[in-house]
């Protein structure tokens, strides 16, 4: 049978090693991958001119906003950023305005991002109260839980984050958790408020506090509920997560490329776009970070997306500036730069940024693998080029990467087989990806 079709002539990047070869595309999934004399015929062919072909990335992190918030973000520049920076799915998280804390609103949310997306998107919730668990089963990937910031009405004593664990795990779903102790940050940003400086930011955000928070988490677990946390950003937490990973297996956690590439050392010069929380460290973490990472004692990249307008950026007083940055555009070329000077292997950027989200989160995805969907990038690793915030599609243009010299220019991504980002244009309509259910695309 002939397939819709061929991508030949690319080095595709199999099991951990690249391959000259071509894929087979159809009806959206990959059909075959070979040799370009063992694939279908087809009537569409696309001369793939020796680039990588990777697995489309998934990022189980991302602030896609819209809503009352799309002057942020809204479904469709934020999956245009996706596309572009190489993303073919994202997991979108619930502290939206309104907030989704049922699964009233989740379907509400899910009807709206329908109509806009590029790419694939599952949703989580915050629930705004048990019920909601089960309730929102069928939408929902998992139960996003911030503790230093709740962002819904879910009270979060270790009673019912213990029965919150216990609930989610006996529907296998997930727990994820932006761990930061909040009375232990509310009491910091109080004492420091009324220190101007920037500084006082980092004061108020200390690794202790996210310590606490994981400690916290650890000891509320149940052996059944898989935990994830997200931007593990301090050397303690790595710690206890290693320790409790050796007792348990259901934990993983996360790192942002701006832990693993940036610091505070050089932090002033950005201003409040420096701002994001957890805050940065010091260089000597990020170092740590990055060697955890390789590692695999943190298991996957996540970019914590989290646009907001350039004026809120510049507020004062830095109590003020909410934190978080745009990330989906400079990911992946800022590892890629790392794999270039040796620094990190290409299996396992691809592992992180790939194979292992789709694992921990149940999706068939993050990997070129006949009967997958065909989510698939063209890369090519020899292009050079500096990070430029004005030409994110992303609507928060603005980046403390602006200006740093990468390899790794993203020329084409995939969505299901459809052509979606091409050489710096998106070049589908609004809708052309697919809204995530546990139904339709988890293992
Ligand atoms: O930097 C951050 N931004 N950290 C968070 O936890 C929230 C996020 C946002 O939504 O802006
Ligand atoms: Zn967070
Ligand atoms: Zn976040």
């Amino acid at each position: 049978m002939p397939s819709d079709m061929n991508i030949v002539g690319v080095k595709l990047y199999l099991q951990g090693k690249l391959t000259e070869g071509g894929v087979s595309i159809s009806d959206g999934k990959i059909a075959k991958i070979g040799k370009e004399s063992t694939l279908p015929p087809s009537s569409k062919t696309l001369q793939g001119h020796r680039l990588l072909a990777l697995p489309g990335l998934v990022d189980v992190h991302a602030h896609l906003r819209d809503l009352e918030l799309s002057y942020k973000e809204d479904y469709f520049s934020g999956t245009s950023a996706a596309a572009a920076g190489g993303f073919t799915t994202l997991i979108d998280m619930p502290n939206t305005s309104p907030v989704t804390d049922s699964a009233e609103r989740l379907r509400e949310k899910m009807d709206i991002a329908r109509r806009k997306i590029v790419v694939n998107v599952g949703f989580n919730i915050v629930p705004s109260n048990l019920e909601e668990v089960t309730k929102a089963k069928e939408l929902a990937v998992g139960y996003k839980i911030n503790l230093v910031k709740p962002w819904s009405d879910l009270s979060l004593d270790d009673s019912t984050l213990t029965s919150l664990i216990n609930r989610a795990g006996l529907i296998g779903k997930m727990v994820i958790f932006h761990a930061e102790d909040g009375a232990m940050v509310s009491r910091l940003e109080n004492e420091f408020k009324e220190n101007a400086s920037i500084q006082s930011y980092y004061r108020a955000h200390p690794p202790e506090a996210e310590d606490v928070a994981v400690a916290r988490v650890l000891g509320c677990t149940a052996e059944q509920t898989k935990i994830h946390f997200c931007h593990i950003s301090s050397v303690g937490s790595l710690r206890l997560i290693k320790t409790a990973k050796q007792q348990r297996k259901k934990i993983t956690c996360e790192v942002t490329p701006h832990h693993l590439f940036l610091s505070r050392e050089r932090a002033s010069k950005w201003g409040g776009i420096s701002i994001m929380d957890p805050p940065l460290r010091n260089r000597e973490v990020a170092k740590r970070l990055f060697s955890a990472l390789k590692k695999r004692a943190i298991d996957i990249v996540g970019t914590d997306h989290a646009p907001h307008s350039i004026g809120e950026k510049a507020q004062l007083p830095w109590w003020k500036i909410p934190p978080g940055i745009p990330g989906l555009e400079t990911a992946l070329p800022l590892l890629l730069t790392e794999v270039k000077r040796g620094n990190i292997s290409l299996k396992r950027v691809i592992e992180a940024m790939a194979e292992t989200p789709a694992e921990i989160f149940g999706l068939n995805r993050g990997k070129l693998k006949e009967g997958n969907p065909a989510d698939i990038i063209l890369v090519d690793l020899n292009r050079r080029f500096k990070i430029d915030s004005s030409i994110f599609f992303s609507k928060a243009k603005y980046s403390p990467f602006d200006g740093r010299g990468v390899v790794g220019k993203i020329v084409k991504t995939f969505v299901g087989g459809k052509l979606v980002f091409d050489e710096n244009r998106i070049v589908e309509a609004p809708g052309a990806g697919t809204i995530l259910t546990p139904k339709n695309t988890w293992a």
